[in-house]
């Protein structure tokens, strides 16, 4: 066939959205709009004809989310949050040929949810088609390439809930990278099928000596598709205690979506921004600057307010990286957001693991999981 001959990465033009399955859309929207800065941008349920769901469409920048709830209780939106919790649902893709990216994702051994298909209206054709990837969570790839009208078919942009109070602008950017949590013994098998699937390449590998504390463990495999799709994946390792990757599985009742990073070129004004939206992030031990600028104290950078705002800091060979990791946002420890902008490094803030666990484990330890 033709289309192997074709690898899949050449087709993916990059992130489209990522969808989450919540229990109450309209509260979600506010809480991203006011904390995180982003828009309202399209809106659909009963009064767009979708009697069953209420979606928001959410953007900031290049980064879009969706957010949709169930409004019957036979809905597949309302069990996937019974068993769940909120949390992500779909990692869609912007693809040049949803059919082509389709049927090699599939021919490779990726399980098809939806097959190709077509969605129209006085906008013009929406190309959609699906795979299953870990636990419940879904990718859909999706070719806006003949459709010019807001998100999808049954959403509209008009008489939109209104804007909540403005705080400073958030300045996020792009989502830089989605970390999935798969269970134990299991990562190797999702790189595999990631690469075979999608033709994602192995970025970096970190076994449980570089991921661990006195207490627990984990083991990181990023794969890429060798431009802008970075997907993490992280499996626990065998600590003294339990690791915060087994509290997620167990929480979340499997696999599935543990973080979503949005880059920005000034993560200082962002994170300023948002700590003066009532956004929570999570503490680094207090030693935490003290090592960081004798470790890093060549670099140039605003010390005063990286420390000031809980910003982490990492060098790699190729730069550095500044990060910063928002508390769940679910009710269940699941979900939360990073903060990253990158001053050349394409890592992932190895050299900030060990805070960052730290504050992991005291949070694990506050809700007696530990
Ligand atoms: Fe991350």
């Amino acid at each position: 066939m033709a289309l192997t001959a074709v690898p899949l990465s050449t087709q993916l033009l990059g992130w489209d959205a990522v969808e989450l399955w919540v229990g109450n859309a309209r509260a979600v929207a506010a809480f991203l709009s006011a904390g995180f800065g982003f828009h309202v941008t399209a809106y659909a349920g009963p009064e767009t004809g979708c009697p069953d769901t209420a979606s928001y469409v959410l953007e900031q920048g290049r980064i879009r989310f969706v957010v949709t709830a169930a409004l019957v209780p036979d809905s597949p939106i309302a069990a996937h949050v019974r068993e769940h919790g909120d949390g992500v649902r779909d990692v869609a893709f912007a693809v040049s040929d949803a059919a082509a990216a389709y049927e090699r994702a599939v021919s490779h051994g990726a399980p098809g949810v939806e097959e190709p298909h077509e969605v129209k209206d006085a906008y013009g054709v929406l190309r959609l088609a699906t795979i299953a990837t870990y636990g419940e969570t879904r990718h859909t790839f999706v070719d806006r390439s003949s459709y010019a009208g807001v998100y999808r078919p049954g959403f509209e942009g008009e008489k939109l809930p209104p804007e909540p109070v403005l705080g400073p602008p958030t300045g996020l950017d792009v989502i830089d990278h989605v970390v999935g949590n798969v269970e134990q013994g299991s990562l190797e098998r999702w790189v595999d099928f990631y690469r075979s699937v999608l033709g994602f390449e192995r970025l970096r590998h970190f076994d449980d000596s570089q991921i661990s504390t006195e207490y627990s463990a984990l083991m990181s495999t990023v794969v890429w598709d060798g431009s802008s799709i970075v997907l993490p994946l992280n499996e626990p390792a065998e600590g003294r205690r339990k690791s915060q990757i087994q509290e997620y599985l167990e929480t979340y009742r499997g696999p599935g979506v543990q973080h979503i990073a949005l880059r920005t070129e000034n993560i200082v004004g962002a994170v300023s921004a948002l700590r003066q939206r009532g956004v929570r992030f999570l503490e680094a031990p207090a030693s935490y600057y003290e090592d960081a600028r004798a470790r890093l104290g060549h670099l140039d950078l605003p010390w005063d307010d990286v420390a000031r705002l809980g910003i982490l800091v990492d060098e790699e060979p190729d730069g550095w990286l500044l990060q910063v990791f928002t508390e769940t946002l679910t009710d269940r420890p699941t979900l939360f957001l990073e903060i990253i902008q990158r001053g050349g490094a394409k890592g992932f803030g190895a050299g900030n693991f060990q805070a960052l666990f730290q504050a992991f484990e005291r949070e694990q330890a506050r809700r007696g999981h530990l």
